[in-house]
């Protein structure tokens, strides 16, 4: 690591006469502050003053111009804090002046990487980056304002660049998937595609916005009945309340919860949410006269009428939960916390044409939330497990595996790469990570040749989000969390997949909750 950083702390006025001779000596103590604490052998890596010149910047003002380079014990940035300190002291005092403002003039940085990054990429704030094996030379935009330093967001810089190499490794490679469950083979009833078996039966219908459905009466009938069922199953005997979620998130959730870093990266893809400028009818009357007139609109009119997005439609669902949360100290005995939403559709942005009824952008989900202290949360996430395989393996009678999955990010933790890729099993789901429940679908080919469908996941994900909303138990003790989701419209596909829509071929577990399916108009 190098840093090579040159700026100006700018003055209130002129230096005297004997500023010159003092800086010397000023320097000298500078050095020496700068390296107490530091242990001998990274002294080389600490922050040096390579060179100083007092200039004139007009006949009002003085600036001092420095170049610090230093290794990572130090970087020359942090230094430049601490000599602002210092010297503000010491122009103060002994000149009688203040600093007015700093000038970064140039600022380049070395950083060491593991290897040349497989696809070369450019950095906001950042005008060039020069990549070789060992090390990507970057040299930032010019006029970087302070508070950017202030606020770590070099350091930050620093950390991306080499964090995107070592993300464009993990994404060459495939998810992490190892199979750790699975249920004794079922013979299904049908080899169809559910998408298209559900449309023959007039139990969806497609509208004419991309992957959006409505359901007709049979499917959410069904859809309360599966509600039903977890309710019996899950909730009722685990302890979880029902809440109500809100369904737009502002960008201050997602920042906490991390999604920002990922947007549009593969994994979150939001809906953006945008307010009008002014709700004045006057403001929009154009708008409505145009639409009078011609039964039109125009969207760009639209658009030139809207403030910037406040932020997107829910995705995950349980990120805005956290707002009931946020800051609070919580009694311990108020730990577990158990949660389950379904009270409305969350939106995203699938890339490509039109998916079926498994791959939506309006989706209906059940989310399943556990807050509460670490050996809380372990419990609970093997409770679930259980319970949901009664669900899908019992009730709905449905051929399923589990699979441990580690998302990219936490596999970068170190954890997994190396264990075998094979069936193991996985008895007690007690460590950081995620559980999926995916359904045999008949209609995509051979079980060991096809994709499974992704229906429910359990995961923990220990202090991610009680840090990030800083949540804090009364006693102090660490706080972990984890939540799990499912899609009705996942759900029903897989059990559309295996057992048809015909009720005379459903499993009895399952008919003792339905009367009769009702049904729709008959369309001529
Ligand atoms: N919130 C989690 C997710 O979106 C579980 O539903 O994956
Ligand atoms: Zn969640």
């Amino acid at each position: 690591m190098k840093y090579n950083l040159q700026f100006s702390f700018k003055l209130r006025g002129k230096f005297p006469v004997e500023a010159q001779e003092r800086m010397k000596e000023w320097f000298t103590e500078l050095q020496q502050l700068l390296e107490k604490g530091i242990q001998e052998r990274d002294l080389k890596k600490i922050s040096k003053v390579k060179k100083w010149v007092l200039k004139s910047v007009n006949e009002k003002e003085d600036e001092l111009l420095l170049t610090v380079v230093s290794g990572e014990t130090m970087p020359a940035h942090h230094a430049l804090l601490r000599m602002r300190k210092f010297f503000s002291g010491k122009f103060g005092k002994e000149f009688r002046l203040g600093i007015s403002g700093i000038d970064i003039k140039s600022y380049k940085i070395d950083i060491d990487i593991p290897n040349k990054p497989a696809k070369e990429f450019t950095l906001p704030f950042v005008s060039t980056i020069i990549f070789t094996n060992d090390t990507a030379k970057i040299t930032l935009e010019k006029n970087i304002p302070i508070d950017f330093i202030e606020k770590g967001s070099i350091d930050r810089i620093v950390k991306l660049v080499r964090n995107k190499i070592v993300e464009q490794i993990i994404r060459g490679k495939d998810e992490h998937h190892l199979v750790v469950w699975s249920s004794e083979q079922k013979k299904p009833v049908t080899n169809e595609n559910p998408t298209d078996i559900m449309i023959k039966d007039g139990w969806i219908q497609r509208t004419s916005y991309r992957n959006q459905w409505i359901f007709a009466p049979a499917i959410s009938a069904l859809t309360e009945t599966l509600k039903e069922i977890m309710v019996e199953h899950l909730y009722k005997p685990l302890g979880f309340k029902n809440m109500v979620f809100p369904k737009v998130v502002p960008w201050e959730v997602w920042k906490r919860s991390g999604h920002l870093s990922g947007i549009y990266q593969g994994g979150f893809e939001p809906y953006f949410v945008c307010t009008p400028k002014t709700a004045d009818p006057e403001y929009w009357e154009e708008i409505a006269d145009y639409f009078r007139i011609t039964l039109e609109i125009e969207p760009e009119k639209i658009m030139e009428k809207l403030r910037p997005p406040i932020g997107g439609l829910s995705f995950a669902q349980c990120p805005p939960f956290w707002t009931y949360l946020q800051g609070k100290t919580i009694s311990d005995d108020s730990f577990p916390l158990f949660y389950y939403d379904w009270s409305g559709p969350t939106f995203r942005y699938e890339s490509g044409a039109a998916h079926g009824f498994e791959r939506v952008d309006e989706l209906h989900r059940i989310e399943t939330l556990y807050i509460g202290f670490p050996e809380q949360i372990k419990k609970v996430a093997q409770d679930l497990r259980a319970n949901f395989r009664k669900i899908i393996g019992d009730v709905l009678d449905l051929e399923f595996r589990e699979a441990w999955v580690t998302p990219w990010w936490s596999s970068q933790e170190g954890k997994g790469d190396d264990e075998e890729e094979s069936t193991i099993e996985l008895k007690n789901f007690d460590q950081i990570g995620t559980i999926d429940m995916e359904i045999y679908m008949p209609y995509r080919g051979k079980r060991n040749q096809s994709n499974w469908l992704e229906t429910q996941n359990v995961s923990i994900l220990g202090n991610k989000y009680t840090k990030n909303f800083t949540v804090k138990s009364q006693s102090g003790k660490e706080l972990w969390s984890g939540c799990g989701g499912g899609s009705f419209e996942r759900y029903i596909s897989a059990f559309v997949a295996q057992k048809g829509t015909n009720p005379d071929k459903w499993p009895e577990k399952l008919l003792k909750y339905i009367d009769e399916l009702p049904s729709g108009p008959t369309f001529l």
